[in-house]
């Protein structure tokens, strides 16, 4: 076998939501793509913003001289420049360039950071329903993942943290807000987290860090403010991208910010440097480094996704779903109303409407739709939901 065992797994217990994009492929072809109602992928529909597209027009008509040479693998000094003020007007803390590194998107980042921390063994902590990339990212550093519960509002459950953290612990990763509930951690909360983890630090005396992986800061509904966890914990460090903000999950730029005032900044932020490098990316896309310079305070309209939530929230919840209605992102996590939730995201296929088995994001039960979609793709799903509401008899 010409494949590694580890990559066979990998392939074997992997991806529920490519499992079924392409098994919605099959449906298309069978019965056209407007007759099958896809919720499956996390791509977003809409186009970058104008902003975006000037952007690019100024840069290929006046070219910058050297902008296709390679560079510091840390990013172009103005761009991190750029993004470190955009971080300090926002939050009160004085980033500078140093503690910025530009990567291939929000992926690139993660794989960065867990390349620089992680000694074999070290496990990392996550909260179902988790993103499942986020498995493969940490074994592929050798790490150990550790899952833990989230209650039923999809907020970690600390007194199960504070019992699980212990000397292999290396580092708790959170994802707000998040794939695939929506939910999005309050102050309050990363406040009591800050608190939990010094306090775990103290006591195994090393150090372990937080990092919260928050492409989708900026796409948050109801006016809400979106909760930083800056304040709450010195030991913290955000990856993040503009996939989402900007709509550009095909062009692979993001970054990494680290905390001002962590210690041994200097250390880790020359790990990350030198993890970009090794692990192939070398740097990140110098073109889109160049565009989104300018961009730190654009972003797509949160407004038209929270139209979408609305329309999807209020129909599904008058057929009986049982849904926490998302704060931000642009997927929804209703329960599935029979406990077997692959039997009844089969149910869901028969109708030609594809949506993800909870199980695929460590929580069974549940079920996630996708609506980073075109209304009609909204509207056509729904004689689907109704049809298996009333089978399963959600009311
Ligand atoms: C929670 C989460 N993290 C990371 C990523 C990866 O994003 P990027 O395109 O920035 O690598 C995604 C993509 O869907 C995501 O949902």
């Amino acid at each position: 076998m010409s494949v590694s065992d580890r990559v066979q797994r990998s392939i074997k217990w992997g991806s529920w939501i490519r499992r079924m994009f392409e098994e919605g492929n099959d449906l298309k072809r069978q019965y056209g793509e407007d007759n099958v109602f896809d919720l499956t992928l996390g791509n977003p529909i809409m186009e970058p913003p104008d902003e975006f597209h000037q952007e690019l027009r100024r840069l290929v008509e006046n070219p910058l001289p050297g902008m296709h040479r390679y560079m510091e693998n840390a990013g172009y000094a103005e761009t991190r420049t750029a993004v470190a003020e955009q971080l300090s007007l926002e939050t009160g803390f004085k980033f500078t360039l140093n503690d910025i590194v530009m990567t291939c998107g929000a992926a690139g980042s993660l794989n960065v950071v867990l390349k620089t921390i992680l000694n074999p063994d070290d496990e990392v902590i996550l909260f179902s329903p988790y993103f499942p990339e986020f498995i493969n990212y940490i074994e592929n550093h050798n790490g150990v993942v550790k899952v833990l519960p989230s209650d039923d509002h999809f907020v970690p459950k600390l007194d199960v943290l504070e019992a699980a953290i212990g000397t292999k612990t290396k580092a708790v990763l959170i994802n707000s807000p998040n794939n695939p509930s929506g939910a999005i951690y309050s102050e309050d909360f990363l406040h009591q987290l800050g608190e939990l983890l010094s306090n775990k630090q103290a006591e195994y005396g090393k150090q372990i860090f937080l990092i919260n992986d928050e492409p989708y800061r900026k796409i948050i509904f109801d006016g809400q403010k979106y909760p930083r966890i800056w304040p709450h914990y010195e030991h913290s460090i955000v990856v993040t991208s503009h996939s989402k903000d900007l709509a550009l999950p095909g062009e692979r730029i993001g970054y990494i910010a680290i905390h001002p005032d962590f210690d041994q900044r200097k250390e880790l932020v020359d790990g990350f440097i030198h993890c970009n490098r090794i692990l192939g990316y070398v740097n990140a896309p110098a073109l889109m480094q160049n565009v989104v310079r300018r961009l730190q305070t654009v972003s797509v309209s949160a407004a038209e996704y929270q139209r979408k939530r609305d329309f999807l929230y209020r129909h599904l919840s008058e057929m009986g779903y049982s849904i926490v209605n998302p704060q931000g992102t642009f997927y929804m996590f209703p329960k599935s109303p029979i406990e077997d939730d692959l039997t009844f995201v089969r149910e869901l296929q028969q109708l030609r409407v594809l949506t993800v088995p909870g199980r695929g994001f460590g929580s069974p039960g549940y079920f996630r739709i996708s609506f980073c979609v075109e209304d009609r793709t909204l509207e056509g799903s729904l004689d689907g939901f109704r049809m298996v509401a009333e089978k399963f008899k959600t009311h």
